[in-house]
């Protein structure tokens, strides 16, 4: 059997970010795009939460937002159906999840293959899903950190692009420990973006490799 291989795109690019709550990694891409690091602009802040603070944000930096109720729609798959629609409307390239705290279902992922990434307050594969700051704590780690990665139907386990380590020390606390790694989550979410549109990740199987 012959490898699939995926090359990103070297294009400037229109990406969709993903927020259900304050935004930091949505404004840090954004920041980085002002600065004139990237080669992509956000044609959309998209969020499932109405109240998400970050929306405001996006508001007033002038950025398009959408929020689409889920519990408007009978099914996950008509309400990301929809979403695929506001999407495709302005020619998205690739969705950014920042903090966006619901699972996307297979419509998704497939019609955006290659094209999802999102970021992770640990280092894959050690502790996926929630609260993993405290998690990380709990189990006495030395070292956590971030991590940004494909999105793939099985959560938090897309091959990884970037990470960054970020040490625990012995009093953290989850708030301590969660500002540190967030301020590397920053820097390496526009990182791995800026990657992605300058057609340097090539994915093969579970590995990513940056040209
Ligand atoms: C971040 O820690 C991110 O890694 C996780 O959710 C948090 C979102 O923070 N997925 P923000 O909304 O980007 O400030």
């Amino acid at each position: 059997m012959t490898e699939e291989v995926f090359l990103s795109p070297k294009k400037k690019g229109k990406i969709a970010v993903f927020i259900s709550g304050r935004g930091s990694n949505f404004r840090a891409i954004h920041d980085s795009i002002l600065a004139g690091k990237m080669n992509c602009e956000i044609a959309l802040v998209f969020s499932n939460k109405e109240d998400a603070p970050g929306l405001k944000t996006a508001q007033d930096r002038d950025l398009e937002t959408l929020f689409l109720d889920p519990k408007a729609y009978s099914s996950r798959e008509d309400y990301e159906k929809e979403i695929i629609k506001e999407l495709r409307k302005r020619d998205v390239d690739l969705i950014c999840l920042a903090g966006y705290m619901k699972i996307l279902g297979p419509s998704l992922c497939r019609e955006f293959k290659n094209a999802i990434i999102n970021i992770h307050p640990a280092l894959l594969p050690s502790f996926p899903g929630l609260h993993v700051q405290k998690k990380a704590i709990d189990w006495g780690v030395r070292y956590s950190g971030a991590t940004v990665h494909f999105v793939s139907e099985d959560v938090d386990m897309g091959p990884i692009i970037v990470q960054e380590v970020v040490p625990v020390i012995q009093d953290d606390t989850e708030e301590t420990l969660s500002d540190r790694i967030l301020k590397e989550e920053h820097k390496i979410y526009s990182e791995a973006v800026r990657l992605y549109f300058n057609g340097r990740l090539e994915v093969r199987g579970r590995r990513v490799y940056i040209k």
